[in-house]
This record gives C-alpha cells, sequence and structure tokens, in this order.
C-alpha cells in the first residue's frame, strides 16, 4: 500500500556548532515508481545515530568512506561478497538526510524481495525508498523474530557495535573491572550487559539520576556514576580503588582525560566514539596524560563496526540467545511521527534518551 506523497527530511544547511532543527528542512515529492528489478520499501523505524552529525560536516573523504564501509557491511551480511559500485558523493546541501532505518516492502518487481518483506538498510530520513537491493540503496532482508524496533538496536548497528568492540577490542575477563561510558545509551547499554555476562565488575557513566538507577536497578550494573552531578573523579577513585582494567569509551574528551588517571597497569581502552566532541564549533579536548598509556602499557584501540561484518551473523545469534535467556535486556526510545525525526536526532547530543533512539513512522501491515 502506497501513498501519493514521499515525504523527506533534507539537508538545509550545514550546522555550525550545535546542530538545530533549522539545519534540516521538510520536503514533500511524488512516491517513486518502481522499475524492472526494483523494490518499494514503507519505512517503518527511522534510526537516529550520533555519527549522522559527522556526515553533516565532515570532508568528502572520510564520508565516502564510512558509507562505502557500512555499504559494504550490509552486502557481506546478505551474503554477496561482491563490492557494488561507488556509492553516492557525501550529503550535500538540498539532499535526503542519509540514515539507517528498517520498513517493509509495498511493492515489487525484484526476484528476491516479496511484498511483506521487512528490510533494513540506508533508506534515510523519508517515508518510501525505491532500491534495486544492490547499488544506491543497499538494503537487507531479515525473518521477522523479535520485535522489529530490535532490528535497529540490540540486533541493529549498536548491537554489533557493543559485541565486537567489548569482546575483540576491549576483551574483558571474569573478575576485571570494565567501564563504559555513555552506559545508558543504546551501545553502551548493550556494551555493558555483554561485560556482566563475562563476569565482570561492571560500572556505567551516564548523564542524570534517573539513568543512574536505570543502570544499576533494571541493567544490574554493579555501580553507575551521574557525570552531571557527580564529581567523576573522585567516584572513579573511591569506585576503583585498583584501577579500571576496561574503559570502552563512547564519548571521549575530558571524560577520557578523567578515566585514563585511573586506568591499571595492562589496561585496555576500545575507542568506540567520542560524542562529547562531535557538536560544537571549535578544536575537540584532546586528553593531556596520554603517556598514561606508555606507563601503564595500556592497549588504546579504535575500531568501526562495519570491520566486522563477516560475522553479524555469529553477533546475532549470540545477541537473540542472550536475549531469550534474559541475560541481556533491550531498550528503546521510540518517539512518534516522521515530523519528529530531526527532535529525536538532537535529542542524543541532550542525553534525552535511555537505550537505542528511533522514530516510528507507521505500523507494519
Ligand atoms: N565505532 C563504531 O562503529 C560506532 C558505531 C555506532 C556508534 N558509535 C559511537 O558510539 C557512541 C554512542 O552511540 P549510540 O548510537 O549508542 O548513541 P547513544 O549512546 O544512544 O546516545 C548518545 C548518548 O551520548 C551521551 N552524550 C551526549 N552528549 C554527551 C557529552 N557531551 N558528554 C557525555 N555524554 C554525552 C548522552 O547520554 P548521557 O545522558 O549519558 O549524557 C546520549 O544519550 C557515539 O560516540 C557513537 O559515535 C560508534
Amino acid at each position: 500500500m502506497r501513498a501519493e506523497i514521499n515525504r523527506q527530511w533534507l539537508l538545509a544547511s550545514r550546522p555550525r556548532g550545535t546542530v538545530a532543527e533549522a539545519d534540516f528542512r521538510c520536503h514533500e515529492v511524488p512516491c517513486p515508481n518502481i522499475g524492472s528489478g526494483q523494490f518499494l520499501v514503507r519505512t517503518l523505524y527511522v534510526s537516529v545515530d550520533p555519527g549522522l552529525r559527522g556526515w553533516l560536516t565532515h570532508s568528502p573523504e572520510y564520508l565516502s568512506e564510512a558509507i562505502d564501509l557500512y555499504r559494504d557491511a550490509l552486502f557481506v551480511t546478505r551474503g554477496q561478497m561482491t563490492v557494488p559500485p561507488q556509492y553516492s558523493a557525501p550529503l550535500s546541501i538540498g539532499a535526503v538526510m542519509c540514515g539507517s532505518a528498517l520498513g517493509q516492502v509495498v511493492e515489487s518487481r525484484h526476484p528476491e524481495f516479496a511484498v511483506g518483506d521487512f528490510v533494513s538498510g540506508l533508506l534515510g530520513w523519508q517515508e518510501y525508498c525505491a532500491s534495486d537491493g544492490t547499488a544506491q540503496v543497499p538494503v537487507f532482508r531479515f525473518k521477522r523474530v523479535h520485535p522489529l524496533p530490535r532490528y535497529l538496536g540490540v540486533l541493529g548497528n549498536s548491537g554489533m557495535t557493543a559485541y565486537f568492540g567489548m569482546l575483540d577490542v576491549a576483551k574483558p575477563r571474569a573478575g576485571e573491572t570494565v567501564l563504559v561510558s555513555g552506559a545508558a545509551g543504546a551501545t553502551g547499554s548493550t556494551a555493558a550487559q555483554i561485560a556482566k555476562i563475562r563476569q565482570c565488575r561492571v560500572i556505567g557513566v551516564a548523564g542524570g539520576d534517573e539513568k543512574r538507577r536505570w543502570l544499576t536497578e533494571q541493567l544490574g550494573l554493579d555501580a553507575a556514576i551521574d557525570y552531571k552531578s557527580e564529581d567523576l573523579d573522585a567516584r572513579l577513585k573511591e569506585l576503583c580503588p585498583d584501577g579500571v582494567n576496561v574503559y570502552f569509551d563512547n564519548v571521549g574528551g575530558r571524560t577520557l582525560e578523567i578515566v585514563l588517571d585511573h586506568m591499571a597497569t595492562w589496561g585496555r581502552i576500545a575507542l568506540c566514539g567520542a560524542i562529547s566532541d562531535y557538536d560544537h564549533a571549535g578544536a575537540p579536548a584532546g586528553p593531556a596524560n596520554l603517556v598514561h598509556l606508555a606507563t601503564r602499557r595500556i592497549r588504546m584501540e579504535g575500531f568501526l563496526a562495519p570491520d566486522y561484518a563477516p560475522r553479524y551473523r555469529e553477533a546475532r545469534r549470540q545477541l537473540s540467545a542472550w536475549l531469550a535467556t534474559g541475560a541481556l535486556k533491550s531498550c528503546e526510545d521510540i518517539h512518534e511521527g516522521f515530523e519528529n525525526i530531526p527532535r529525536a536526532f538532537l535529542g542524543l547530543f541532550r542525553g534525552a534518551n535511555i537505550g537505542k533512539a528511533m522514530v516510528k513512522l507507521a505500523d507494519p501491515v
């Protein structure tokens, strides 16, 4: 079932400093017609992700690489190892906002995609999207076993990021002290729970008392620090007298600098992201104490989840099994309505979300 009109959010201007709703513009076009070998997807849920902030302002080289990585990941996930042709240029003013989403096929002239199939991929911030499944709009099909939002959360990119970042990069051992920043967010909440499953002592850092309580009372973390009202340095001194063995860093900046002072010898830091640096003008606040890496023999390693795409099936299987036993809890922060996509995106930089933030556009049929 298609509508006549396809609403889209376009990039209206490049943010200078903090991104604003005015940087996006709502636009209406006719719903696309599909040709032979194509199918039409109706968007059901749009994912909002901090990484999109970089796509609004970063250099073309960085963007092309990021988009290619992501697109290749989708193809590897589908089991098609061939690399499709170059993706379009980085986001330009007036372009449909990029981003991942999940939807349902509503019309098809493609042999592999049938009406009713659920798909996930780079559909963008729009209500309908035509795809041939291979080139400009890469998508993969999935069977719905869990509630749909989970395929953008624990079973989507944030789950993959948490799984490989924690297990392959940070490699926590039972009994070690693991610290996770952004712990009440999509990636952080899953990463922290994985460390608990690995029998570590896990401490989360998040903004606000509600998040602090959620981490200990609902997710079962050993302790949580509200970095907005507590002194992070003093709390780490108190909670980690023998140092932090593993730090899963979602935040970067000043938080990373404070944590570095508390790292134990032979510690590991998985550098997942640096959201505290994304949404303002000027140079990011770099840690001034990197010498600890040498004196304490700490390994700090950055990673991108799509690098692990050939192993996404393994991760999804394991994460699904943990969800089934209740060892892992998923939490989605779902906004309603197409018009609220930019607002939900902006909320990430104020810490408005608990768990995976997304926007619901429509119900499946
Ligand atoms: N390496 C990869 O492949 C990969 C993939 C996906 C995401 N990431 C990165 O992982 C991190 C988390 O992404 P996500 O999608 O899971 O988002 P998220 O954690 O669900 O949402 C972002 C959270 O960041 C926190 N935050 C915002 N501004 C902050 C600041 N100035 N200082 C400290 N915390 C701040 C907020 O929580 P509080 O209320 O606690 O402040 C907010 O809820 C981001 O850095 C992202 O770029 C990396």
